[in-house]
């Protein structure tokens, strides 16, 4: 063991022992339960994770099942958790597996790079809690490790950040532990080494390894440029009720929210006659109309402001009935089938609440 790594992974490890944060995910680290939970924690934070995890789990409990269950099944076990490539990726990468691999997950960083949405992080956690492999996975909470640690000040989002993150670590991974070492850093990132915050360096393992610290300048880095700011769209929702049925859209197969399910809605704001002539546009007829209130939904990179209207539809014009409204993929949904059917995307949940009478 070179110097680094007993200054580094022994504390580093002790304090992981007493104080590791118990999660589902880390009491039977199977390739396929650790590639699901990262992919799940990817953009969602541990808590929100833990009850669609289980669930997902139950339902397709391994990779054959995940691999031949249906787009609307897995869809809807994602719903909620946003950045559906994630899950439609995971389907994809397990029909990978079951063709190229026998069913089984490889075991080699290289190897699971070539798997749909495995990137460097997942396949580097994959491989070192799984599979024991020596790779360091470099997620926001090791960059801010490292960068606190060697008062890294360049652009933290920069990929040379990342590289030089990597090579730090993988110096100093411990080579039987390596899965722990990495979950550990990610605990410390948790836990001690706060983001946005001052850190609590007085309970830090690695309290004497850092040269932030030893500076006195551990809330300077790392050092983020300012964002660009989110788009704005406005938009008008109908909820539009027929019956016990309310009309649901199925999204374009790409962009945003790929094949998921919505409420009909358009852009801009619609004024209440605006609105009317939507709707009858679909050849309802007789319809009693009320405003809903705004909702807004932010996403990475836009934001949604939403304006919208509940419409109690009387009577439909024999020409435009259900075989028009498949044309525009429309159709219309009872309450049970958006309960356990249909995915619709957390930016309606407002709406949805509605829709069902849980508002
Ligand atoms: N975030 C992403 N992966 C994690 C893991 N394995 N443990 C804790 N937090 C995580």
């Amino acid at each position: 063991m070179t110097e680094n790594n007993i200054h580094m992974a022994g504390p580093l490890l002790a304090w992981y022992d007493q104080n590791r944060r118990i999660l589902p995910w880390r009491e039977d680290p199977t390739p396929y339960h650790v590639w699901l939970s990262e992919i799940m924690l990817q953009q969602t934070r541990v808590e929100a994770v833990r009850s669609y995890y289980e669930r997902f789990l139950t339902v397709l409990p391994d990779i054959r099942a995940l691999a031949e269950a249906p787009e609307d099944q897995y869809l809807k076990l994602w719903e909620g958790l946003g950045y559906y490539s994630r899950v439609r990726n995971l389907h994809k990468a397990a029909q990978v597996i079951v063709t190229e691999h026998e069913g089984k997950m490889p075991a080699e960083y290289n190897a699971l790079c070539k798997l749909p949405g495995i990137g460097p992080y997942t396949a580097a956690a994959i491989a070192s809690i799984a599979f024991g492999k020596p790779v360091p996975a470099i997620d926001g909470n090791l960059l801010r490790v490292f960068a606190r640690l060697s008062f890294y000040e360049e652009n933290i989002l920069a990929p040379a950040a990342a590289k030089a993150a990597w090579a730090f670590f993988e110096e100093r991974i411990h080579r039987e532990r390596p899965g722990e070492f990495n979950q550990a850093l990610m605990d410390l990132g948790a836990l001690i080494c706060l983001p946005n915050r001052a850190p609590l360096c007085d309970q830090c393992p690695l309290q004497d390894a850092c040269s932030a610290h030893a500076l006195g300048r551990e809330t300077e880095v790392p050092f983020r440029p300012a964002k660009k700011k989110r788009q704005i769209e406005k938009m008008t929702v109908l909820l539009i009720h027929y019956r016990d049925h309310i009309l649901l859209h199925k999204r374009s197969a790409s962009g945003l929210l790929a094949g998921l399910y919505e409420f009909p809605n358009t852009s801009g704001w619609l004024t209440r006659e605006e609105a009317l002539r939507e709707v009858e546009a679909l050849g309802l007829e007789s319809v009693r109309i009320r405003k809903l209130p705004a909702a807004r939904h932010i996403f990475s990179h836009k934001e949604w402001h939403m304006h919208g209207y509940q419409v109690f539809a009387g009577d439909w014009q024999a020409a435009e009935e259900e075989a028009g409204l498949a044309v525009r993929d429309l159709f219309l949904a009872s309450t049970e089938e958006i309960e356990t059917v249909w995915s619709i995307p957390s930016a309606f949940r407002a709406y949805t609440d509605i829709a069902l009478g849980q508002d």
